[in-house]
């Protein structure tokens, strides 16, 4: 895995953090979890990652740029998961999928967060969670807003609206953990 960390540092693509890839699939081993959907493939480096658990782990990835999508093709092929990641080209706000997932992992645009999780929330199995990375967004989120660029500030006022909109959730319980660049993990609350 390390050409592809290499060639996403060298290309500006943001993957997940060393630590924060880990503890997701940690997580995985640990639950049981078969069944994927991710938001956000970029270059398909955490769903090859997670797809390299093990031969029963089956994900499904949206990617809206066509670029990306190609390159995540490429390397799924080259690490030889091809079989077990399938990816969709297109926005995933307008992808209408029917099946349940164990797990759904959001990391795509960040502004769009609470759209993803109302969008997809439906599409859990009965233990299953929604994952969301960049809750830190770098640390930007302590950072004084004067200091930021307006589009970052847009950014992060989001983030923050998306962490305010996980703790007041009624519908789910969320845990948030300091670990590569801020990850939660929601599950729904049981009646
Ligand atoms: C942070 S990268 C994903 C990194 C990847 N999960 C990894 O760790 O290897 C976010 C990706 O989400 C894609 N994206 C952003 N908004 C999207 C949307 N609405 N639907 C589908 N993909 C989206 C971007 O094009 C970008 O490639």
């Amino acid at each position: 895995m390390e050409r592809l960390e290499r060639y996403a540092l060298e290309n500006n693509i943001p993957i997940m953090q060393k630590d924060g890839i880990n503890f997701l699939c940690d997580y995985i081993k640990n639950n049981n979890v078969k069944n994927i959907l991710e938001i956000g493939t970029a270059i398909g480096y955490s769903a090859i990652c997670m797809a390299k658990i093990n031969k029963d782990i089956h994900i499904t990835s949206i990617e809206r740029d066509n670029n990306m999508y190609k390159k995540a093709l490429e390397n799924l092929k080259k690490y030889q998961v091809e079989e077990q990641v399938l990816v969709i080209n297109d926005d995933a706000l307008n992808f209408q999928i029917n099946k349940k997932y164990d797990l759904i992992f959001i990391d795509a645009a960040k502004a769009q967060y609470i759209n993803f999780f109302n969008k997809f929330k439906d599409n859990l199995t009965y233990n299953g969670v929604i994952v969301s990375d960049n809750l830190d967004f770098h640390g930007t989120l302590l950072l004084d807003e004067d200091k930021l660029t307006k589009g970052l500030k847009g950014i992060v006022r989001k983030l923050k609206k998306y962490i305010e909109f996980l703790k007041e959730n009624e519908e789910f319980e969320t845990h948030f953990y300091k670990i590569g660049d801020g990850i939660s993990i929601s599950r729904r609350r049981k009646k």
